[in-house]
């Protein structure tokens, strides 16, 4: 129970949202933290139906203990119509039982400037279904941020950096001490 699993919902093979996570992935290895980078582009998830969860195919158990196994969560999404994106509320569909009672953060990628409330969505219906606790800041970008692939402003790095702080503060994950010389 000592990784940080970031999940990465955008489907797109050119994905930001991709960028920024992989970016919060390396801070949070910088600092000794455990990763698991469960990137949705990588796994066939049927759409929920509401049958089982044992009776879906095998390989949405192994995705399911690796949360299961979890300490904390970085959720990263697309904003489609100013909300969260539709393989991410399937994803949820299906896993949301795996997020009771964790902390999480969350990374939301926008086309614009004004979306920005996508997040709150999934606030509200992570709260009230599994009691999950979301910190802040979340990190909010957009297409200004980036240029050829890469984060270009240093407002991003900034707010990575304080995302990381509180998830590890409130999540009250144990970094490894640095030995003394
Ligand atoms: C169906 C669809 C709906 C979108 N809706 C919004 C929106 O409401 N607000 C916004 O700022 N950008 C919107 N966008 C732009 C995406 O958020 C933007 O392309 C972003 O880079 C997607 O993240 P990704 O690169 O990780 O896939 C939309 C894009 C698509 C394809």
């Amino acid at each position: 129970m000592n990784e940080i699993v970031l999940i990465q919902s955008s489907l797109n093979p050119k994905s930001k949202t991709a960028i920024v996570l992989n970016e919060v992935k390396k801070k949070l290895e910088e600092k000794g933290a455990k990763t698991f980078l469960l990137d949705l582009r990588d796994y066939e998830i049927p759409f929920c139906d509401g049958r089982k969860f044992e009776e879906y195919p095998s390989h949405l158990q192994d995705i399911k203990s690796i949360l299961d196994n979890a300490h904390a969560f970085v959720i990263g999404f697309p904003v489609y119509l100013y909300t969260f994106s539709g393989v991410l509320k399937n994803f949820l569909d299906i896993f949301s039982s795996a997020f009771h009672q964790k902390v999480c953060a969350i990374v939301a990628n926008a086309g614009g400037s004004n979306s920005y409330l996508a997040s709150r969505d999934l606030m509200n219906a992570m709260s009230f279904e599994e009691g999950t606790l979301f910190i802040q800041p979340t990190v909010y970008t957009y297409s200004k941020h980036f240029s050829e692939g890469k984060i270009t402003d240093e407002y991003v790095f900034k707010k990575i950096d304080q995302m990381i702080e509180r998830l590890i503060k409130v999540s009250n994950y144990k970094l490894p001490v640095p030995a003394e010389h």
